[in-house]
């Protein structure tokens, strides 16, 4: 367990930085409940920023960050490198598609190269499950998982946790429904484990192809029928398909898809009065999610997560950055 450092009040994080145990971030399931709300104080405290004009700290000045990502991104990559340069930090992105991976170069060989140049963060997407923890066995600096495989994506689920803050105010005892394409989804894997831990009631709902054996053991309850699964929920949470994970078999149609499980208005009528909506993107509008829903500013928190993104990843940096100079961080 972290230790609460003695004498600091509940909400003193909000204008300290997180004193972090631990010298990476590669899972939610490392870390424990006060990490979290540590971590989401923290970030919270950082969100008014990016309303300002000058939206600058210096708290990472002189530290290098190197984003690596071996898999698409728009709004991870994008945010993590706001975050850094907004904290001072000197940011590389790394293109994978032009690096020397092109020619062949492996995973640790990239990493003992990148390690070489002495980098303080370095931030890794990558399809292979468990890619995060390995690189974090070769370099000196912290490593932090902005999604492995199927495995899990930490800073999503800190994020989405900001956001129903931010609009619900609690997350415990809310019933929260995670929707769509479980079983390739790391976004699902990590929220479940956040939000259990802080207290919500977490469902999963999905084609029995599309939700992975055991799900039922991960703390959540499992659904395949859409409007039973969102019955009565504070927040549904819309899944990408992640068709390019698969091949072929798991549904007949996109359009089949939509007409069991895209949410539409008429199954959102199924979840409680003045539910909220999320994505964590990038969206199939037409297959998991319909654009009357997820344009709708009165329901939808989709700009709300993006902008509680950058928020959350410079608590993540800052955090690291300090537990990186203490010793004995794991
Ligand atoms: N939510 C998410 O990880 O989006 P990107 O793939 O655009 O980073």
């Amino acid at each position: 367990m972290a230790e609460r450092p003695s004498g600091v009040k509940k909400n003193e994080a909000r204008t300290s930085p997180v004193r972090f145990r631990h010298k990476h971030l590669l899972a939610i399931s490392d870390l424990d409940r006060f990490e979290i709300e540590s971590l989401l104080a923290r970030a919270e405290a950082f969100a008014p920023l990016a309303e300002q004009k000058i939206k600058k700290l210096d708290t990472l000045r002189g530290r290098t960050l190197i984003n690596l990502f071996f898999e698409n991104s728009t709004r991870t990559q994008s945010s993590f490198e706001l975050a850094g340069k907004r904290m001072g930090a000197d940011v590389v992105n790394m293109s994978v598609k032009s690096s020397s991976v092109a020619k062949g170069e492996t995973l640790i060989d990239t990493a003992t190269t990148l390690n070489a140049m002495r980098p303080d963060l370095l931030v890794i997407r990558h399809g292979a499950s468990g890619a995060a923890e390995l690189l974090s066995q070769k370099v000196d600096c912290a490593v932090i998982n902005a999604g492995d495989g199927k495995h899990e994506h930490p800073t999503q689920a800190l994020l989405d946790a900001l956001t129903i803050r931010d609009r619900l105010g609690a997350i415990e005892g809310l019933v929260i429904a995670i929707c769509g394409d479980i079983l390739h989804s790391r976004v699902a894997r990590s929220n479940v484990a956040l939000l259990t831990m802080l207290g919500a009631r977490v469902r999963l709902v999905g084609p029995p192809t599309l939700m992975p054996a055991g799900a039922d053991r991960w703390g959540a309850k499992v659904f395949h029928d859409m409007r039973q699964g969102i019955k009565d929920a504070d927040v549904v949470m819309m899944l990408r398909v992640q068709r390019e994970r698969m091949d072929g078999g798991f549904f007949p149609s996109a359009r089949e898809f939509f007409w069991f499980y895209g949410l539409d208005e008429d199954k959102l009528k199924f979840a409680k009065p003045g539910a909220v909506v999320m994505h964590p993107g990038p969206m199939n509008r037409g297959v998991e999610i319909d654009s009357g829903v997820a344009d709708n500013p009165n329901i939808s928190l989709i700009e709300t997560q993006v902008r509680m993104g950058v928020a959350v990843r410079m608590a993540v940096l800052e955090a690291l950055a300090e537990s990186g100079s203490n010793a004995g961080a794991r």
